[in-house]
């Protein structure tokens, strides 16, 4: 009988990966606390008519990346794609939208697609992401970029950011007419899924990977060049925000993004570190949204981090906290270790060694699992209150009394 695999595009997050993975987690939390999020967990299965009306029914990710069943109540469900969805439905499900003010919230947990499979792709993969509620002031883009690129600063990993506006419901829907007129002079030529585009949702075709698609894109109109004034205001007014914060962009009238719920500002931050699947985060405005999903109209602006991408460039910093290793030189010692760990580990990393050894083995174990600090007992230390510390990296040990340590 062959052993069960685990299935394709889902991977066991462990060893090296788990640290890295626990590491960004956490120290992402804290910047994000800092910027006045609290943390939101919502259901991984939703209904789909969720991500049907928001992800929207043009998107690749409603139409053929989804894991959707018929549950054993008839209830047509699907693993979620992405986080904003289940936060927006939260949001009017506990009535904030009613109640006004600002939320904001951050989350972290896995979605699913199903792709192909590739380096950077997987299907299920887990997300970062943060989303605020009841901001309709452009500083808020400007803030939600800063709190991205602190997050990636922290880690050491480099990016460029781009950035769009895909204009509101007075431009777009004129700017889509002009595209599409613009396209239907060459429409045959391109290729079967923009074909398909023009129909569902004309901007889509702008950021089409094929070659001959993009040569003949070339004249299309920019939305950029076609905002109103009230959109074209806010864009440039975040522009210049970013340049006194000296955040560098560069202006991609092409970046559309992949889900449909998106007005104003668009972004993605990209890597040229990790091959093609080169997105790391992405994110935008998305005012009409909560109305969208039967809400009180209430303006909202998120992004999502992807973290198995970014694991490869994560560099952990050097913790100058020390690690511990206590021991027992005899098996009388092993309470006092027990007693001693328990201490120790209010504060710091603390490894027990549960059997009795002599100095060389437990120095050989401390340095197996990192410890940079060695405490032992013997029955000598159990009998006057002491503890043998040597510390690895300065060489310096001494006896001294436990409350001392
Ligand atoms: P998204 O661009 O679809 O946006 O995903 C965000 C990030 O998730 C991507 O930049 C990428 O790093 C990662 N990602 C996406 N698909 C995969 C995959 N198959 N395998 C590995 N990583 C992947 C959203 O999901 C929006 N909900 C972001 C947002 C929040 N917008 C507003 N609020």
């Amino acid at each position: 009988m062959s052993n069960i695999q685990s299935l394709r595009g889902m991977k066991d997050i462990l060893a090296n990966d788990s640290k890295l993975f626990t590491y960004f987690c956490e120290n992402a939390s804290k910047i994000a606390k800092n910027y006045g999020f609290e943390y939101i967990e919502t259901p991984i299965l939703e209904e789909t008519a969720l991500f049907k009306r928001s992800v929207g029914e043009s998107s690749d990710i409603v139409n053929k990346e989804m894991y959707q069943f018929i549950d054993k109540g008839d209830n047509d469900v699907c693993l979620r794609p992405e986080g904003t969805a289940g936060v927006v439905r939260s949001f009017i499900q506990n009535k904030f939208d009613k109640a006004g003010g600002i939320k904001r919230w951050y989350y972290y947990g896995p979605m699913f697609r199903y792709e192909r499979p590739q380096k950077g792709r997987l299907r299920e993969f887990h997300q970062f992401g943060a989303e605020v509620f009841g901001v309709s002031s452009v500083y808020e883009d400007a803030n939600i970029i800063m709190m991205i690129k602190d997050i990636l600063d922290f880690f050491g990993i480099s990016f460029s950011l781009k950035l769009n506006s895909l204009g509101c419901k007075e431009c777009m829907p004129t700017y889509k007419e002009n595209l599409v007129t613009h396209l239907s002079s060459f429409k045959t030529e391109l290729c079967e899924d923009c074909n398909r585009r023009i129909e569902t949702n004309p901007i889509r075709v702008l950021d089409c990977k094929n070659e001959k698609c993009q040569s003949l894109l070339q004249n299309a109109p920019k939305i950029t060049n076609n905002l109103c004034a009230s959109c074209d205001s806010d864009f440039e007014k975040l522009k210049e925000i970013l340049d006194f914060n000296k955040v560098s962009y560069e202006i991609d009238s092409n970046l559309v993004r992949g889900l449909d719920y998106y007005s104003k500002t668009a972004f993605e931050f990209v890597s040229n570190e990790i091959g093609a699947q080169s997105a790391i985060a992405g994110g935008g405005r998305y005012d009409r949204l909560v109305e969208f999903l039967g809400g009180k109209s209430t303006a909202g602006i998120g992004f999502a981090i992807g973290i198995e991408r970014l694991l490869e460039l994560v560099k952990i910093k050097e913790e100058a906290e020390d690690i511990y290793y206590i021991g027992a030189l005899s098996e009388k010692a092993l309470n006092q270790v027990m007693k001693v760990a328990n201490i120790k580990r209010k504060t710091n990393l603390t490894f027990i060694e549960y059997t009795s050894r002599g100095f060389a083995k437990h120095f050989t174990n401390a340095e197996k699992v990192g410890a940079n600090v060695v405490v032992l007992i013997g029955e000598d230390e159990l009998n006057d209150n002491t503890v043998y510390v040597k510390n690895l990296t300065t060489k310096i040990e001494n006896k001294i009394n436990i409350e001392d340590l």
